[in-house]
């Protein structure tokens, strides 16, 4: 077929829509209660950003970014996260500068990664994300944390695992990696040529390395929480106690470091066990980050946020047969028979529908039987039948389709009958 859809995407059709806009709509009820606001950033931006900001050493960044030149040259890369391109709005709009000098905010669409597609991992997703910017309070850590746990419950998704490692300040990181290339060095040449350049790049990487992830200096590789001085240590302990204290259960995995570069301290992870993700079973990731700001040009703020997508987190609810109460039907279907029944049905449609009811007619000349037929689909709550001896009488039959009972009723309290009867 000439034209089929990019590997990696989906159409979200309608019947599928409805699950997402009631998923984004938790989502946006949730922020509001934790006091996030919403940002919409590009969905491109320039292709430094993500080097400076996600980490030139991570896969992201080497082998997964959809960059291209604009027709003036310049490198224009789809954004494959949204923390960078948050944290340059934040920047290049002086948020910081606001009275308030923590910063919460919140973002949902689409990013890009060139990966291999399998279920649950496509090129172009869906994440749902929030940042925190402005304050080390391992409180926020633990805000965060809450916040996405609180998303999945509200969907009916409970006993999810949460991971949780820190990866330390800046100095704990600093002798967590000589440890790293003291440990993979001597045998450097066993392992990948991606693993070759992350050791001089950024050993922490070889951690996270997919190839080599069965060679045994893996398993007894320095672990980053042996390596952390008092003062990481005792974050980590704060945030673990906020979330105790929240009933928050963790696992903490000293193996766990995250796909991006800007992580320090907190880095967590929200997975699930299911045959349908194959090997994936990571929901969600986010972490603490101190020097981002600062390295897109801002002052010393520093943040912490997570990112979902929006298909797991879809894949997740169907695995456990979870229904989401979503209302698809529609208040009133308007059976005409007539022309002039028809005719007049137009402006008593709208009327409704000004009302604020959803109603739908017929515009195809279709039979009694067939208008039926589509109210039935239509999911309809009422039939209302009108005919041209009943418009001449002023009247309308409404029929309950819930319950069968039919009741001839004054045309002009249509609306206030459906609504009232709706109601029930
Ligand atoms: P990430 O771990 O790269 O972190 O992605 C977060 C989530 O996005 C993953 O847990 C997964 O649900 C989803 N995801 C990633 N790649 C794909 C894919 N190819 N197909 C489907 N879903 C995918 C970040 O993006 C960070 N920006 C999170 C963050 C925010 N850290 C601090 N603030």
């Amino acid at each position: 077929m000439p034209y089929n859809i990019p590997r990696g995407t989906q159409d979200i059709l309608p019947g599928q829509v409805e699950r997402w806009q009631y998923i984004e709509k938790v989502m946006q009820n949730i922020c509001e209660r934790y006091q996030y606001k919403e940002i919409r950033t590009p969905i491109f931006e320039h292709t430094e950003l993500f080097q400076r900001g996600v980490g030139d050493s991570t896969d992201i960044v080497q082998k997964e970014m959809y960059t291209f030149q604009d027709r003036k040259g310049r490198s224009i890369t789809l954004r494959p996260e949204g923390t960078a391109s948050v944290v340059r709005s934040y920047v290049e709009n002086k948020m910081y500068a606001s009275a308030n000098s923590l910063t919460k905010l919140f973002y949902i669409g689409p990013m890009f990664r060139y990966e291999r597609p399998q279920s649950g991992r496509y090129r172009q997703f869906w994440q749902f994300g929030i940042e925190a910017i402005g304050t080390k309070n391992p409180a926020i850590d633990a805000e965060v944390i809450s916040l996405a746990m609180n998303v999945y419950e509200s969907v009916g998704l409970k006993n999810l695992k949460l991971v949780i490692n820190s990866l330390g300040d800046d100095e704990s990181r600093k002798q967590h990696r000589d440890a790293l290339v003291g440990h993979f060095e001597p045998r450097i040449g066993e392992f990948c040529s991606d693993c070759q350049s992350r050791l001089k790049q950024n050993p922490l990487r070889i951690l996270d390395c997919k190839k080599d992830r069965g060679h045994e200096l893996m398993g007894t590789a320095p672990a980053i929480l042996d390596y952390l001085n008092e003062e990481s240590k005792a974050y980590f302990d704060h945030v673990l106690n906020y979330l105790q204290n929240l009933g928050i259960n963790y696992e903490v995995d000293p193996n766990l470091v995250r796909g991006l570069d800007y992580y320090h301290h907190t880095a967590f992870e929200i997975m699930m066990d299911s045959d349908k993700f194959g090997a994936i079973t990571t929901l969600a990731g986010g972490g603490r980050y101190s020097g981002l700001v600062q390295s897109i040009g801002g002052p010393e703020a520093p943040g912490i946020g997570f990112a979902l997508s929006i298909e797991r987190l879809l894949l997740a609810i169907d695995e456990l047969n979870i229904s989401l109460p979503i209302d698809e039907g529609i208040d009133c279907y308007l059976v005409t028979l007539g022309e002039k029944a028809n005719e007049y049905s137009v402006a008593l449609l709208e009327r409704l529908r000004k009302a604020g009811l959803k109603a739908e007619m017929d515009y195809q000349n279709k039979k009694l039987k067939a208008q039926f037929k589509v109210a039935d689909r239509l999911n309809a709550k009422f039939v209302a039948i009108l005919g041209d001896d009943e418009l001449s009488g002023n009247s309308i039959n409404v029929k309950d389709l819930t319950d069968g009972n039919q009741e001839k009723i004054e045309i002009d309290k249509l609306i206030e009958y459906l609504k009232k009867k709706g109601e029930k």
